[in-house]
């Protein structure tokens, strides 16, 4: 048996949600569920039933009673309790009007009455090679995207504070036998970059690194602190494999999200793509970043050599079936100086397919048109965002470094001149909250229909 069902069940009779009123009130809920032994999963709210990005805790009928009694004892507020079998429907006729197969057509009155697709259709899906079916898929991601985020990018700013990493992952340009140079930033350098995020409007910032156990627990919580305290901003952690009690830490000091890949839920590949990684204890840290209450970003890379398109098909699923809120997909490209250097990278349109599925599927969560489709080419990330990706994550490391954070060769570094013109390329918004005027006088022209 796999970790994973012990942390999810698949077959629910009667799922219900609890959708609490605070991410605080939800930690409780949850752990007061958990203490009267009550099966529960935290799930990403589903479309129609809350807003996007938060979560709700899933549960079978029969404990339905018992948990209204508890939430009624225990004072949780809450804003309600929903069966999950009264599904939000899309209207696809437009896509059923398409000259497609009948095999797709029965795929697409699946996704119309929001039930489950099955890995049997996902397989399908990424096999597509008539033009028209894959134009299908593609609107198909692009209407479910449009009806759950909306038209407006999320834009999130990276620093990529560290280049040192004590693992040896063979697909990257980071691993630790890659001699090359390595940084790391101070706390003050980190900080002054943050301002600088600040000022532009950006409302979280992704901290990002190697695993690198130089940076304590305490020097994490400061940066986390003054962040939080000074700016008010949104943090996301990136930074690999952590202790358990550091997860609840940092999620106590208010870091909201925390990016950990599966990169895949094949046991055959991870191995054979991780020297000193294993799937279960990743797994298991994804959990504890999820029960610690910070939102999990997942994910994975696409094309790797030897990856089947089952293999593909099973990492989609499991963002779905573990309930991840933030699913980066992006293609394998190889890196100098790994064992993967001449192996062949993978194909845009298949991360593109991978994209639109993932949308399909997970629907109410935050999907990135990833600097790696960017990296792939140029185009990628108009393309992922037609598609069904809603985020863009800009490379906000200072300039003279972030040629030395080379995941793989021949990185695009997505700026904000960047993702502004692949935003205006697939006629979609920019966020509300950006600083427009201070971005205009660094000389970024952004037209008003972007805003
Ligand atoms: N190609 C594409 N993505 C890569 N990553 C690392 N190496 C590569 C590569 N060669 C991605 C992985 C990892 C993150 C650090 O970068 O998904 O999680
Ligand atoms: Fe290190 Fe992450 Fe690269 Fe693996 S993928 S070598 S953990 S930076």
């Amino acid at each position: 048996m796999s970790i994973l069902n012990s942390f999810i069940k698949n077959d629910y009779k009667n799922p219900y949600i609890l959708v609490c009123s605070s991410k605080a009130h939800m930690i409780y809920a949850k752990d007061i569920l958990e203490k009267n032994n009550i099966f529960n999963e935290l799930i990403p709210t589903p479309k129609g039933f809350g807003e996007i990005c938060t979560t709700a805790i899933k549960f079978e009928k029969n404990n339905k009673e018992k948990i209204e009694e508890l939430i009624k004892e225990k004072e949780i507020d809450y804003k309600g309790i929903y069966s999950l079998n009264k599904k939000y429907k899309y209207n696809l006729a437009s896509i059923l009007n398409m000259n497609i197969s009948s095999d797709m057509k029965k795929i697409v009155s699946k996704v119309e009455n929001n039930e489950d697709i099955t890995k049997k259709d996902i397989v399908y899906l990424l096999k597509i090679k008539q033009e028209e079916e894959y134009k299908a898929l593609i609107k198909m991601a692009d209407i479910i995207r449009k009806e759950c985020v909306g038209d407006r990018i999320e834009l999130r700013a990276a620093i990529e504070f560290s280049n040192y990493c004590k693992k040896n992952c063979n697909y990257c340009g980071l691993r630790r036998d890659n001699k090359q140079f390595r940084y790391r930033m101070t706390e003050k350098e980190i900080l002054k970059e943050v301002e600088k995020l600040y000022r532009i409007g950006i409302k979280t910032v992704i901290l990002q690194s190697g695993e690198d156990f130089y940076y304590t627990t305490d020097m994490l919580l400061n940066i986390i602190k003054v962040i939080k305290e000074k700016y008010k901003m949104g943090i996301t952690l990136s930074i690999g494999e952590r202790r358990k009690e550091e997860y609840k830490l940092f999620s106590d000091a208010g870091v909201n999200n925390y990016l950990l890949k599966i990169e895949t839920y094949s046991k055959r590949l991870f191995d054979y793509i991780h020297p000193d990684d294993d799937l279960d204890i990743r797994i298991q840290h994804t959990n504890w970043i999820k029960e610690s209450g910070m939102r999990v970003g997942s994910g994975g890379m696409i094309g790797l050599p030897s990856q089947s398109v089952e293999e593909i098909a099973d990492v989609i699923l499991f963002q779905k079936d573990f309930g991840v809120h933030m699913i980066g997909f992006g293609p394998f490209l190889p890196a100098k100086g790994t064992p993967y250097e001449n192996c062949k990278r993978s194909s845009l349109r298949l991360n593109l397919k991978v994209v639109a599925i993932t949308r399909i599927i997970c629907q109410n969560v935050f999907i990135p048109a990833t600097t790696a489709i960017a990296s792939l080419e140029k185009k990628g990330q108009t393309l992922a965002l037609e598609a069904g990706a809603n985020t863009i994550m800009l490379i906000s490391t200072p300039k003279a470094l972030r040629e030395d954070y080379e995941i793989y060769s021949n990185k695009n570094m997505v700026d904000l001149d960047f993702a502004i013109e692949s935003i205006i390329d697939s006629k979609r918004k920019l966020p509300k909250y950006l600083n427009y005027d201070y971005i205009e006088s660094l000389g970024c022209k952004i037209g008003n229909n972007l805003k």
